[in-house]
């Protein structure tokens, strides 16, 4: 396979992470990295030996070595950049959440032509237990899919010296908070694993901005939630009940379950700690049996470096990357509806 030849515009935390496991892939070629802060620059230089390094996106986008690119800074910027990376005829893999909303998303989706374009709310699809999971739902040995769940709380540690970045929790620079932050991997998570067959139809949700004692945890300028519950009816009658939050004055719980009408699961998307995997089976005569399906320590590495491994592959050969364009509006819909409903306190539907 020819490699791809790739320039990412951000040398910021997760722009080194691409840079790093482009660094380690056989079919990409990493032949440009941009970034508006030269210390950063400096550093991605070192490290990665891009051939060259500039100091704009637009510089970068007018190298016409450069085939494909990823956008690893924040949300605000990037639509505007892939549509100028479509328009030169590059591919792009957006950091995720894919865009500020549906609307901009629409607007890479009319811009794309033939380019492959992805995001990387995948990251979790590349985690090791994804195929084994998706292998039994297929199977049909959960039945009819009633639920899937999620609940992670993060609980709060002890003033940090420094907050997070600014953006983190900046609607008019993030879109939003902790549901854009990693209720999109729960969300793309569970789509995936059942096999993105689900069509969200109506949401009613609630979100929370950081409680009083924790506002000193996070950058003052914050609007945004960092706490969101939501219940998703499906079209076939399937619900969603997803629950995030940061900051909270709780404990750490994180759980992800699907349940059907003839088994279930209780899933772990990531953990530090071994990941494990329990299969309920429903029997007609021991009632509802208990089965350790997966028990296994999963690093993070593969969850960084899938998305713009698969996105290069996907150029080559032809295919839409793991989270396409599709799916990426299925998803920010979802997130539009959730973001509407906490505003309006009203259920919205999903035309
Ligand atoms: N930090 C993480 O662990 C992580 C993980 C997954 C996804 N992401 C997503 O990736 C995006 C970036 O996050 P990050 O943590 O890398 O942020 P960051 O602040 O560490 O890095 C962003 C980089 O982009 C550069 N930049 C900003 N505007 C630019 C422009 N117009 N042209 C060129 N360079 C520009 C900044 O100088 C900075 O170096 C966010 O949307 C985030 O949600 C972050």
């Amino acid at each position: 396979m020819e490699p791809v030849r790739l320039g990412v515009i951000g040398c910021g935390v997760i722009g080194k992470k691409h840079m790093d496991s482009a660094a380690g892939a056989d079919h990409i070629d990493l032949v440009a990295a941009a970034d508006l802060v030269e210390a950063n620059r400096v550093e991605a230089a070192e490290k990665f030996r891009p051939r060259r390094v500039y100091a704009s996106a637009e510089e970068l986008l007018a190298d016409g070595e450069v085939e494909a690119v990823v956008l690893a800074l924040p949300t605000m910027v990037r639509t505007k950049l892939a549509l100028a990376a479509l328009s030169k005829g590059k591919h792009v893999l957006l950091e995720k959440p894919a865009a500020m909303n549906a609307a901009d998303l629409r607007r890479i989706m009319a811009a794309r032509g033939k380019l492959t374009v992805g995001c990387c709310s995948s990251r979790p699809q590349f985690k090791a237990h994804v195929p084994i999971v998706k292998e039994l739902i297929a199977s049909g040995r959960l039945g009819q899919i009633r639920e899937l769940h999620v609940r992670c709380l993060g609980g709060c540690g002890a003033k940090p010296a420094k907050p997070g970045p600014a953006w983190r929790l900046r609607r008019d620079l993030n879109g939003g908070g902790i549901l854009v932050n990693w209720g999109c991997y729960d969300l793309d998570y569970l789509m995936g694993l059942t096999g993105w067959t689900l069509r969200p139809r109506v949401v009613l949700a609630q979100a929370w901005a950081a409680p009083p004692a924790f506002a000193r945890h996070i950058d003052p300028t914050s609007d945004a939630e960092t706490h969101f519950t939501a219940l998703v009816r499906c079209e076939g009658g399937e619900a969603i009940s997803i629950e995030r939050g940061e900051f909270t004055a709780t404990g750490k719980q994180n759980g992800w379950q699907i349940v059907g009408d003839a088994g279930s699961l209780d899933l772990t998307m990531v953990s530090d700690d071994p990941i494990r995997i329990t299969h309920y089976a429903a029997d007609a005569e021991k009632g509802a049996t208990e089965r350790v399906i997966y028990d296994a320590t999963e690093g993070w590495g593969e969850m960084h470096a899938g998305p713009v491994r698969d996105f290069a592959a996907a150029i080559r050969q032809g295919r839409e990357p793991l989270t396409g364009l599709e799916r990426s509006l299925t998803l920010q819909r979802l997130t539009d509806a959730i973001y509407e409903s906490a505003r309006s306190g009203s259920a919205v539907t999903i035309g």
